[in-house]
């Protein structure tokens, strides 16, 4: 079992590996993921002078779309990686978003008083923590009382075939270890009440989960393992292991698999996340 520092260390190089495509499919990704940012925007009570933490942001989602809804407020992007939140930080200035500032921490050490947010996301961020107990207390430890936690993570594989697709195909060519139950994988936190658990452990309450439909949308067979293939982190660090040659055998084999999804001239595969929110106690004990 790796180090929490391991972990962090790892998981810092993965994504730093992976920024570059994030940048490059960011359309794509976005299309994506947009309904999951959504569904976790609307279920954080936002005001307009809000002060929100995004955790794990990336490349600036949810926090960007809810530094629009903020005229008087102002959200902290935070991430692991540097390397993401510059491209954050560019996609800010492309999109005139001047409330927000941005801090690389880990999310399960955060640098921040007590008390200071009024809403937390972490779309898709959970997953990859060292420690995803002592993340939560953290991110109830910055909440004011009365203030929201939502968050996203994947179901399970099976429901989520834009990404199966690609890890069957690669599967026929190299041995993919099953995943550490507690290691930073994809599908970690796919279990129904896995994060509702981590949420009341540390002492939210109202806490409630939902499963959220995703698609991902291509133009082309190609296109689809060109963008899986080059940002998503299983299948990126699955592919280092393997030579050229079954390489593209694998990319043969998503791309007959990845066909059958062809619909109005444009491949579209479903999946599904689930949204968790919760809420920080109030003084009075009341929420
Ligand atoms: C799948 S991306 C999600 C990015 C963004 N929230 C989105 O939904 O588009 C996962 C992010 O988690 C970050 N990450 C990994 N480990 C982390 C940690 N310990 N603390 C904070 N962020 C972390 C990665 O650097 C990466 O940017």
């Amino acid at each position: 079992m790796p180090s929490a520092d391991e972990i962090r260390d790892a998981q810092r190089a993965r994504w730093a590996g992976l920024s570059a495509s994030w940048e490059k499919w960011d359309s794509v990704i976005m299309d994506q993921l947009g309904p999951v940012g959504a569904a976790i925007i609307e279920r954080l009570d936002i005001a307009e002078d809000h002060q929100h933490l995004d955790i794990a942001a990336g490349t600036g989602e949810p926090g960007l779309s809810i530094a629009r809804l903020l005229p008087k407020g102002r959200v902290v992007l935070t991430d692991l990686v540097a390397e993401m939140l510059e491209i954050a930080t560019r996609r800010a200035r492309a999109q005139g978003i001047a409330n927000i500032e941005t801090k690389v921490c880990s999310a399960d050490d955060l640098p921040f008083h007590d008390a200071t947010f009024d809403s937390v996301s972490v779309r898709f961020g959970y997953m990859f923590f060292p420690d995803v107990a002592k993340a939560t207390a953290e991110f109830a430890r910055v909440l004011k009382p009365g203030g929201r936690l939502c968050s996203s993570v994947w179901v399970k594989p099976e429901e989520n075939p834009w990404t199966a697709i690609a890890m069957q195909a690669i599967a026929t060519e190299a041995v993919v270890a099953p995943p550490d139950p507690n290691g930073p994988t994809m599908f970690r936190c796919a279990a129904p009440g896995y994060v509702s658990a981590l949420y009341e452990g540390a002492g939210l309450r109202d806490v409630d989960e939902w499963d959220v439909d995703i698609e991902l949308v291509t133009r082309s067979p190609e296109e689809y393992w060109a963008m899986i293939s080059e940002h998503v982190s299983l299948a990126a660090a699955a592919l280092q292991q393997v030579d050229g040659p079954a390489r593209e055998r694998i990319r043969a084999a998503a791309i007959a698999k990845v066909t059958a999804f062809e619909r109005d001239g444009m491949i579209r595969v479903p999946g599904v996340a689930r949204c968790i929110v919760g809420t920080k106690q109030d003084a009075s004990g009341t929420r």
